[in-house]
């Protein structure tokens, strides 16, 4: 079972009132598929800009290839898996879109130092610690308290370059 394309052509021309052909003009439409381009900080980023994205979401099958040919501007993909169905992607990209766009954060520089990002050269975060600054005996590196912020910055790059390492990433 696949969805159709007269079913998918008439459901976005009710919903938009528009041909779907012009609508990828106007706006980024994805179809959501396991073999699409794979959802990084990257294309997060590029949607975040986006004011419109429209998100194709397929069962069964997927979709019959016509749809993702003539109606989506792409194909995205969450990961190497199959999912039965497109929703929780779709919910997967809209959850990282939404809290890079202005607002959605109480400190928007949170969201700018993170695993991935550009300002970690697309590196994983470091480690975080907070209160208490000992715990059944685990300890807060001593360095984080220490106040000295050329130090707390090289030991964070450090731990950063050692879960690349770990993980066997490319650095
Ligand atoms: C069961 S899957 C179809 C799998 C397809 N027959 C294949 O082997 O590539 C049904 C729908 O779930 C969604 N889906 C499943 N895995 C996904 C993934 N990794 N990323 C994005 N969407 C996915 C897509 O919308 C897809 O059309």
């Amino acid at each position: 079972m696949l969805l159709r394309v007269d079913v998918m052509d008439a459901a976005l021309r009710a919903f938009y009132g528009a041909d779907p052909v012009d609508l990828r003009r106007e706006r980024r439409v994805i179809a959501l598929t396991p073999t699409g381009r794979l959802l990084d900080d990257a294309l997060v980023d590029e949607l975040s800009v986006e004011s419109d994205v429209t998100l194709l979401c397929g069962r069964y099958e997927g979709f019959d290839e016509r749809i993702v040919e003539h109606f989506a501007s792409e194909a995205v993909s969450i990961g190497e898996y199959v999912l039965a169905g497109g929703e929780l992607a779709a919910m997967v990209i809209c959850d990282a879109v939404l809290r890079k766009l202005p607002g959605a954060l109480g400190a928007s520089a949170s969201a700018t130092e993170e695993s991935f990002s550009t300002a970690l050269h697309g590196r994983p975060e470091y480690p975080h610690y907070t209160r208490p600054a000992e715990y059944r005996g685990w300890k807060v590196p001593d360095v984080l308290l220490s106040g000295h912020h050329e130090q707390i910055r090289a030991w964070r790059e450090e731990r950063s370059r050692e879960r690349v390492r770990g993980t066997g990433s490319p650095e």
